[in-house]
């Protein structure tokens, strides 16, 4: 039996979405859920669980709620000059790069990454995968359009080059986006792809539990290649990195160990 009205929601939310509430941090997840369950007219979480049952809408609208999803391109813009200076490091063709963007949100980060792809490793081939629990997101993602405070830090050349303009809009020109293939994925539930020569994993850890967290990192230190580096945010922060399997090169970049 649930203890109390949240557990008696986590339990629905476990069995009608999949998704574990256990391995994200209650506080944070609670106030969210009661603030939207207070917004529908339920009276407490059991109710806001019955309607989760019965209401085929509901699972995408709380995992809307639950997740945050903010995003622009070349967010922190400093993470893509460390990220500009290492590619060197990374396998030349005739290598297939396999790039993941894991938590990818809007796909501003994908798309940032294809940028510098084009700029710095034209004649090589390459395949980035963006992947997120959030199918919104990810319809986003795919459909390529996004408004200019989104594009903060995207100089006018890039714009020119990457984006056909459409009146307040921008959408991503399908040259770029065919190097990018969007999916939905759970970090805290589905298979992980493997091989992979750069993982981005920024800014999506921030409400799971520290234990998700490291278990998350390890699973990524295991999904790279040999040579693969994975980068994280810093609310990804890893303190002890050889615990994870890892070995820092550079700030915010680690390394198999
Ligand atoms: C704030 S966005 C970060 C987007 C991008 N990485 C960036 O730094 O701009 C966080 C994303 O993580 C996703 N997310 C949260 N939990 C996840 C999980 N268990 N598996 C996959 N994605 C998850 C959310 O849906 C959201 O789109």
């Amino acid at each position: 039996m649930p203890a109390d009205d949240y557990e008696a929601l986590q339990d629905a939310v476990l069995q009608v979405m999949r998704l574990d509430l256990r391995l994200y941090k209650r506080e944070q997840m609670e106030r969210r859920l009661r603030a939207y369950g207070t917004q529908r007219g339920c009276k407490d979480l059991r109710e806001l669980a019955q309607a989760l049952r019965t209401d085929p809408a509901l699972p995408a609208q709380i995992l809307s709620y639950l997740t945050i999803h903010v995003s622009e391109f070349f967010r922190d813009p400093r993470f893509f000059q460390e990220l500009r200076a290492l590619l060197p490091q990374l396998p030349a063709a005739p290598h297939t790069l396999h790039l993941w963007s894991a938590g990818c949100s809007i796909g501003a980060e994908p798309y940032s990454l294809a940028m510098l792809l084009a700029e710095e490793r034209s004649t090589q081939r390459y395949q980035i995968l963006g992947t997120d629990l959030d199918e919104r997101s990810l319809d986003r993602a795919r459909r390529g359009v996004y408004r200019d405070d989104e594009l903060r830090q995207v100089d006018p050349q890039r714009r020119a080059r990457y984006f056909t303009a459409e009146e307040k809009e921008f959408r991503i020109r399908p040259d770029l986006q065919r190097f990018i293939t969007f999916r939905h994925h759970d970090l805290l539930r589905d298979a992980y792809p493997a091989d992979q020569d750069l993982i981005l994993f920024r800014n999506v850890a921030i409400y799971f539990t520290e234990e998700a967290k490291d278990q998350v990192l390890q699973r990524l230190s295991r999904a790279l290649a040999p040579h693969g580096l994975l980068m994280v945010g810093s609310t990804e922060a890893i303190l002890r990195p050889q615990e994870l399997g890892l070995r820092q090169v550079r700030p915010f970049f680690f390394a198999r160990a």
